[in-house]
């Protein structure tokens, strides 16, 4: 079995590693208090360290808060758009793989096929990390548990209510719950639920996952309000905006939830369709400390995969 430390899937970690790994993410923040944005922590374990970042999609947070926090941490970032590279004109992930592994220390993939991913790993003498594909966005989960943490405290034992598409999104909160210990209720069109062996891998490993098909009944006494855009990147459209229409999260559905409940949304946002304004620019939407926590959650990862802490 490779020993190389790749962050590819909430499912391949047991809680205390991730757990681990948001401490370390919350250390690294911590020290940054007062700094200015561009200064690098006060130590630079990754100094000499480069992280080649592969995009078939595209991306504001994911790019940027890898980038910042590869130099906050002493290492570089370089960006590349896959269709100007080689393997945009057939030569394979395996070979991209060996060649990269030559160059820098680390692998960063946003893609469409999650097999991409995984054969990518596969011969990667490298850390590969999951930046999204169709199937996942560990990142964006990891970001997202820190964030309604430093809001709420634990999340184990909270109810988060998914609304909205069964998507990659949904896959990483679903995968979560065994591991953070928090309730899942999802409430999707029947037609948009996520893949039923999903949802039962994860309850085998002891998640608790609901499935409310009412967006009402899903929001009451909930933690957590989470949406996310109605057409994912490489989605058409089809019949998706009338089957979503009914779990578009609004102020109603916020006033069912408890009275501290967030709303939160990985972002992009499409206000009018998935989120209502009034409830993504309300005093309860942390999106935008979702948002810059991926950096901090990121160097976490970046740390396990790389320092091996
Ligand atoms: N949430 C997220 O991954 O955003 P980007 O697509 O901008 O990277
Ligand atoms: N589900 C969305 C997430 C974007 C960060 C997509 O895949 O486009």
């Amino acid at each position: 079995m490779s020993t190389v430390r790749h962050f590819l899937d909430i499912r391949d970690f047991d809680g205390a590693t991730l757990r681990a790994m948001l401490k370390r993410a919350s250390a690294l923040k911590a020290v940054r208090a007062g700094l200015p944005r561009g200064a690098p922590d006060p130590e630079h374990p990754l100094n000499g360290q480069i992280l080649a970042m592969i995009f078939e999609k595209s991306s504001t947070r994911t790019r940027v808060s890898f980038d910042v926090g590869m130099r906050q941490l002493g290492g570089e970032s370089i960006v590349l758009n896959a269709a100007d590279m080689q393997l945009g004109r057939g030569e394979t992930v395996a070979d991209t793989a060996r060649v990269l592994s030559r160059m820098v220390d680390a692998i960063m993939l946003r893609t469409f096929e999650h097999a991409k991913l995984k054969d990518m790993a596969a011969h990667a003498d490298v850390p590969v990390i999951n930046a999204l594909t169709d199937d996942s966005h560990p990142c964006q989960l990891m970001a997202d548990v820190m964030t309604y943490e430093e809001h709420r405290g634990p999340i184990e034992g909270r109810i988060v209510a998914w609304f909205g598409d069964g998507n990659n999104m949904t896959t990483s909160w679903i995968e979560g719950a065994s591991r953070f210990g928090y309730r899942l209720r999802l409430a999707c069109p029947p037609e948009l639920l996520p893949a039923p062996a999903i949802i039962e891998a994860a309850r085998a490993e002891g998640a608790q996952i609901e499935i409310v098909h009412d967006a009402a009944a899903a929001a009451e006494g909930a933690d957590i309000l989470i949406t996310d855009t109605w057409l994912s990147m490489g989605d058409e459209a089809g019949d998706k905006h009338n089957l979503l229409k009914p779990y578009q999260v609004t102020q109603a559905l916020m006033d069912r939830a408890r009275e501290d409940a967030v709303f939160m949304h990985c972002l992009p946002a499409h206000r009018g369709e998935e989120v209502t304004a009034e409830v993504i620019d309300g005093p309860r939407s942390i999106v935008f400390d979702e948002a810059e926590n991926r950096i901090h959650a990121q160097k976490g990862i970046l740390s396990w995969c790389l320092l091996g802490r």
